[in-house]
């Protein structure tokens, strides 16, 4: 079957999605650095890459720098609800990619859009979910000889790519993006700590205050979900697995309960574990009537939506991104953006500040790949420490943020034993 050069919703939405680009662009200044360093080096002349990521501004102005760099590149969504129409549009008609990645598109659309991508025979793979990976070693064997290696940028695909590296199913290094402390440190957390509560605040508009803000899930991201809940006046209840991260989230000043506890007593549920049945429909069915449940974990499995569609005796789309469930028992429950990520479909993702460092440090990887992926085996590599510790410079050098040095007298001392009491 022949495959389309691109698939997006309307190439008229191009200048409109240009100018929020511009408008991200300016506020990611060093990944501005290392374009304008691509655009004289072209590290990444002739290569083919596919990327499949949430299309949004930030993602539109890596794809500029990739093909700054000299890549050639194709692109499709990362999640049926994040693209944003005018921005892939952009990226499509602008910057030369061929972009398949329409916002509402349904299961069979989406992976229609994966192949797309993949019809482009690429040599690098950016993943964010491990999508592309998992369809190129289940159905495009065939690709495989051409691919250098991928990166993958969720904690979610990070752990898809481990189990695969696990039973020696992955057959091409791959770069785990989240695990660079450029990435988890600050997109996982303020990232997504921002753009939850944005999402929950524009599909909804309830008042945090002094509402019961339940979050399951204490992990990066979670911690930047109650954080900010907690800075908007919310008491934040923690539901957690894990005894250590259950233990700092008490510490933090959080209660702490399983969520069958927490299911009588929350106002607002966010799930984000990156596992599956955070919330069972049992648990739904505990909660007070007019109760809110929506998810910022990856994939939409955190949240037995399925199951309460099939119990609810009717349903109400209210507002943009909001459903309302009747339940038998006439208690109503509230289901924000079908249970996919939030903040990606009610609200616009993470901001540009802080994907500054997430795709500096993914552009940087991609370069490595290509210098060196050939001489890398078929695992999960550890980030280069360099790569860190340059975003890392870049980034404060651009809030003008001065760092200190050690002394030689200092580096002596931390690499020393024998000076003591
Ligand atoms: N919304 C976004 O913009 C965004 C950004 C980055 C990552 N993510 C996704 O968010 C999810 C979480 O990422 P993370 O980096 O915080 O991962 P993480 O591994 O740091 O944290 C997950 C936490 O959930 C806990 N957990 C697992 N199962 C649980 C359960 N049934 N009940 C309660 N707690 C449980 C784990 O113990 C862990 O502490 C992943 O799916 C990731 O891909 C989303």
């Amino acid at each position: 079957m022949a495959v389309a050069d691109s698939m997006i919703r309307d190439p008229l939405l191009a200048p409109q999605g240009l100018l929020k680009i511009e408008f991200a662009g300016k506020r990611m200044p060093v990944l501005q650095s290392i374009r304008t360093e691509f655009e004289s080096s072209h590290p990444l002349r002739g290569v083919r890459i596919a990327a499949c990521l949430h299309v949004t501004t930030e993602t539109a102005n890596l794809c500029r720098t990739l093909i700054a760099g000299g890549a050639e590149l194709s692109l499709c969504a990362s999640n049926p609800l994040s693209t944003k129409d005018d921005v892939a549009a952009a990226i499509d008609r602008d910057f030369g990619a061929h972009v398949y990645a329409m916002y509402e598109c349904d299961r069979d659309t989406f992976y229609q859009q994966v192949q797309g991508a993949l019809s482009h025979r690429p040599q690098l793979i950016i993943d964010d979910g491990a999508d592309l990976t998992a369809t190129i070693h289940r159905e495009r064997t065939e690709l495989l000889p051409d691919i250098i290696g991928g990166t993958e940028v969720t904690s979610t695909g990070v752990m898809r790519i481990r189990n695969m590296a696990q039973a020696g199913a992955l057959k091409y290094p791959m770069l785990p993006v989240n695990d660079a402390e450029t990435k988890h440190l600050f997109d996982n957390r303020y990232g997504t700590g921002q753009n939850t509560i944005d999402g929950i605040l524009r599909a909804t508009n309830v008042l945090l205050a002094g509402s019961v803000f339940v979050v399951v899930g204490y992990g990066w991201c979670g911690r930047g979900v109650a954080q900010r809940a907690r800075g908007m006046g919310a008491r934040v209840v923690v539901v957690e697995i894990d005894p250590i991260k259950a233990l700092e989230a008490v510490m933090d000043g959080n209660e702490v309960m399983p969520i069958r506890r927490a299911a009588e007593i929350g106002d607002i549920f966010v799930t984000v574990t990156g596992n599956r049945d955070a919330i069972t429909l049992e648990n739904v069915e505990r909660m007070k009537s007019g109760a809110i449940v929506c998810n910022s974990g990856h994939f939409d499995v955190e949240i037995d939506v399925a199951g309460i569609r099939q119990r609810a005796v009717s349903s109400q789309a209210m507002r943009h991104s909001m459903v309302a469930y009747e339940m038998p028992s006439g208690k109503t429950v509230v289901v924000l953006a079908e249970g996919r990520l939030v903040g990606q479909a009610a609200a616009e993702a993470h901001p540009a500040e802080v994907m500054d460092m997430t795709f500096s440090t993914q552009a940087l990887l991609v370069e490595y790949l290509v210098r060196h992926g050939r001489d890398l085996g078929p695992r999960v590599h550890p980030i280069p420490h360099e790569i860190d510790d340059r975003v890392a410079r870049l980034k404060l050098a651009a809030f003008g943020v001065e760092l200190d040095e050690l002394s030689d007298a200092q580096r002596k001392y931390l690499e020393s034993w024998q000076e003591g009491t």
